[in-house]
C-alpha cells in the first residue's frame, strides 16, 4: 500500500485535469449568434464597463490607462467583441489585481459569453444580476475574496460550459435549483470555499455532459447517488468535507473516473463491490485516506491499469495488495 496523502499533489492532479478540461469548454464556446436583435446596445455596454471600473482600486493602473472613452471599448485590454457590431462578448483580465468588488451592472452585458476573473483579487459578493447574463459559457471567478451565498440566480445561466468559483469564501448552501437547467455544464469546481449542508441530492440531474465536479474542502453533505449516473465524469473530488454514509456503489462502476478524490472526510464509509460490479478502467487517482471504509478492497484493482496514486490509509481494511 502507498501511504501517500499529500494534499498537494492531489492538487496537482486535479489542477492539470482541470485545466485542460476548462480551455476544451473554452475554446468550443466562442462563437456567438450574431442574429440581430432591436436596438444598438452599445451604450449599454460602454455603461456597463465603466461602472465595472469605477468600483474597482486597479493599483497598477491596468484599466486606468486603458479603459478610457477616447478609444473605442472593443479595444480596451481584456475586452472581445462581436464581429458584426460593437457588443461585448467577453472580458478576460485573468490575474490582473482589480481590486474591489464585482459591479451589478456587468449583468448589463447581455452579449457577453465569456467572463474571467480568476486571481483579480475581488471581495463582496457575487451580483445576482450575473444571473442574467444568459449567453454566457465560461464563469471564472475562482481565486478571489469573493464571500456571501452563491446566488440563485447563476441558475439561469443555462448555455454554461464551466462553472469555476474555486478559492473564495462562498458560504451557506449549494443552491437546490443552481445546475437544473444548466444542460451543457461540463466543469462544477467550489474548491476550498465555506459552503456547508446537504448536496442537493437531485443537483446533478441534468448535467450529462459533466466531466470535473471538484467540491473539496468544504463541509458539505452526502455523494448524491444521480453522481454515479453521469456517464462522461473524469473527476469527482470531494476531499475534507463532512460526508458521512455510505458511498454509493454504483460509483465503483464508472468508464471514464480517473480521480476518485473522498480523502479526510472522518465517516464516509463503503462496502466494496465484487469484482463484476468493480468496473474503473481509466482510474489513475483514488484516495480514500481518514476514513471508515471498512473490509476486503476488490483485487479487481489490479486492472487498473492507469493507476498511479492508491491512497487507502486510515480505514479499517484489510487484506490489502501491494501495488505501486
Ligand atoms: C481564464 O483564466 C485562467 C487563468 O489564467 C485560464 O487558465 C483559463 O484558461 C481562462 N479561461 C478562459 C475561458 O478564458
Ligand atoms: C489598450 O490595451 C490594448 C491591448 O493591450 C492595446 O492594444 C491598446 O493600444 C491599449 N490602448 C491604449 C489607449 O493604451
Ligand atoms: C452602435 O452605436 C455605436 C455608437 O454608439 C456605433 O459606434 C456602432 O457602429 C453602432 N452599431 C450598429 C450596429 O449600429
Ligand atoms: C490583493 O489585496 C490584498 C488586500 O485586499 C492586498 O494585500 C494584496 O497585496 C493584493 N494583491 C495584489 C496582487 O494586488
Ligand atoms: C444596468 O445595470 C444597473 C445595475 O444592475 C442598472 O442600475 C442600470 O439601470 C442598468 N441599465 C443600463 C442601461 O445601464
Ligand atoms: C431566473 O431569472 C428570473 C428573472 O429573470 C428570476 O425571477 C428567477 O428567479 C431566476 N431563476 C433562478 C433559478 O435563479
Ligand atoms: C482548505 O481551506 C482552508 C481555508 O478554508 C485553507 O486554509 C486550506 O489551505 C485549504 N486546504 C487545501 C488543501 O486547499
Ligand atoms: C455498470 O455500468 C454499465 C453502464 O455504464 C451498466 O450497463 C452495468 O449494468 C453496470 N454494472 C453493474 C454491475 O452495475
Ligand atoms: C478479481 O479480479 C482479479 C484481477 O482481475 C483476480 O486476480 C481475482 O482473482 C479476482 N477475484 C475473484 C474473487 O474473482
Amino acid at each position: 500500500m502507498a501511504a501517500l496523502s499529500s494534499p498537494s499533489r492531489i492538487l496537482i492532479f486535479i489542477l492539470v485535469l482541470l485545466l485542460s478540461t476548462v480551455s476544451a469548454a473554452a475554446a468550443s464556446s466562442s462563437s456567438s449568434s450574431s442574429r440581430l436583435t432591436s436596438g444598438n446596445g452599445s451604450d449599454t455596454d460602454l455603461a456597463a464597463l465603466l461602472a465595472f471600473k469605477a468600483q474597482l482600486a486597479d493599483p497598477l493602473r491596468i484599466l486606468a490607462g486603458n479603459w478610457t472613452t477616447g478609444t473605442p471599448f472593443c479595444r480596451w485590454v481584456g475586452i472581445s467583441c462581436s464581429r458584426h457590431r460593437q457588443r461585448v462578448t467577453a472580458v478576460s483580465l485573468p490575474h490582473a489585481p482589480l481590486v474591489g468588488s464585482v459591479a451589478p451592472h456587468v449583468g448589463n452585458l447581455s452579449f457577453l459569453s465569456v467572463l474571467n476573473l480568476t486571481l483579480t483579487n475581488l471581495t463582496g459578493p457575487i451580483p445576482p444580476e450575473l444571473g442574467r447574463l444568459h449567453r454566457l459559457t465560461y464563469l471564472g471567478l475562482a481565486r478571489n475574496s469573493l464571500s456571501n451565498t452563491i446566488p440563485t440566480t447563476l441558475g439561469n445561466l443555462t448555455r454554461l460550459k464551466s462553472l469555476d468559483l474555486g478559492f473564495n469564501q462562498l458560504s451557506g448552501q449549494i443552491p437546490v435549483e443552481m445546475l437544473l437547467r444548466m444542460h451543457n455544464l461540463m466543469v462544477i469546481n467550489l474548491f476550498s470555499n465555506d459552503l456547508s449542508g446537504q448536496i442537493p441530492p437531485h443537483l446533478f440531474n441534468n448535467t450529462p455532459f459533466l466531466k470535473v465536479i471538484s467540491f473539496g474542502n468544504n463541509s458539505l453533505g452526502p455523494i448524491p447517488h444521480v453522481v454515479a449516473r453521469l456517464s462522461m465524469l473524469e473527476i469527482l473530488d470531494m476531499e475534507r468535507n463532512q460526508l458521512s454514509g455510505l458511498v454509493p456503489q454504483a460509483i465503483y462502476n464508472m468508464s471514464r473516473l480517473q480521480i476518485m478524490a473522498f480523502a479526510y472526510n472522518g465517516n464516509l464509509a463503503g462496502i466494496f463491490p465484487s469484482n463484476q460490479s468493480f468496473n474503473l478502467p481509466l482510474l489513475r487517482f483514488i484516495s480514500l485516506y481518514r476514513n471508515n471504509f471498512a473490509g476486503q478492497f476488490p483485487s479487481a484493482l489490479e486492472s487498473c491499469r492507469y493507476l498511479e496514486v492508491l491512497d487507502l490509509g486510515d480505514n479499517f481494511l484489510w487484506t490489502l495488495c501491494q501495488y505501486g
